[in-house]
């Protein structure tokens, strides 16, 4: 049975869809079966994988009128890896949702049916707070924090935590914590407002009780990181291999 991770964080631009498309990307390379679920309206998931992002055929149709995702779902050009593409739709989902029946499960009925085909459901959530978020955490087995490291990154965290507190209690007793991914960590930055940043880090990390081995930290090397990490609707992995130094992306600590 296949293991679904929301990745969250309400806060916008920090890593969110890069590390879905990216993490997706490598379980596949892996041999995993790895299925991305965009749930955000922006669709960067989608346009990422170099999927229009203003197909009839999407989430939102999944979402709102329980056509089963299953009809959506499409091949990538990386084997093992497939996308349930977004649409700008979707931003209609948030208040047709209000009064739908189940409104909070929509996305864990239709994920469901779909958990034997693969080894991770990856579900790629909006930057905010509403129900298409409340359905990713209610249909996840667990929620992966990407958290850019930067010293303002870390408002809003108490919110995030709260919500899952809130989801646990109500919709999904199981949800846990995966972890929390550090993004966009640039050794050339500001020293100081990394430094400024590091008590706050190492106390959100603390109250979010996770372990030290569960920390995964994601720099993507380059002189402009924010423009290097995903180009030309392409996962990092496809960079040409005389490139690795400067793009791809490294991992520490699991
Ligand atoms: N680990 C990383 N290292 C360097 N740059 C990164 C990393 N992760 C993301 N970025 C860059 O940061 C920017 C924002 O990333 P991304 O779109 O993935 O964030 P997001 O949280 O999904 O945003 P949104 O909240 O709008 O959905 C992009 O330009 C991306 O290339
Ligand atoms: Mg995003």
């Amino acid at each position: 049975m296949g293991k679904v991770v929301a990745l969250a964080n309400q806060k916008g631009g920090v890593g969110k869809t890069t590390t879905a498309i990216n993490l997706g990307a490598s379980l596949a390379a892996c041999e995993r079966r790895v299925l991305l679920v965009d749930v955000d309206p922006q669709a960067n998931a989608t346009s990422g994988l170099g999927f229009p992002p203003n197909n009839g055929n999407s989430m939102y149709s999944v979402v709102v009128h329980g056509t089963p995702a299953s009809t959506i779902v499409q091949a990538t050009e990386l084997p093992g890896l497939d996308i349930a593409p977004s649409s700008i739709d979707l931003v209609g989902a948030e208040i047709e949702l209000a009064d739908a029946d189940r409104r909070e499960f929509r996305l864990r009925d239709a994920i469901e049916p779909l958990r034997g085909a693969y080894d991770y459901i990856l579900v790629d959530v909006p930057p905010s707070l509403g129900f298409l978020t409340l359905n990713a955490l209610t249909a996840a087995d667990s929620v992966l924090v990407p958290l850019q490291c930067e010293y303002f990154a870390l408002e809003g965290v108490s919110q995030l935590l709260a919500t899952i507190e809130r989801v646990r209690d109500t919709f999904n007793s199981q949800l846990e914590i995966e972890g929390v991914a550090l993004t966009m960590y640039d050794d050339r930055m500001n020293l100081a407002r990394q430094v400024a940043a590091a008590p706050r880090m190492a106390a959100t990390v603390k109250a979010l009780r996770i372990p030290i081995r569960d920390l995964v930290r994601t720099k993507i090397r380059s002189p402009q990181p924010s423009r290097k990490a995903s180009i030309g609707n392409r996962p990092l992995i496809f960079r040409k291999a005389e490139e690795p130094a400067r793009t791809a992306p490294s991992q520490s600590g699991r």
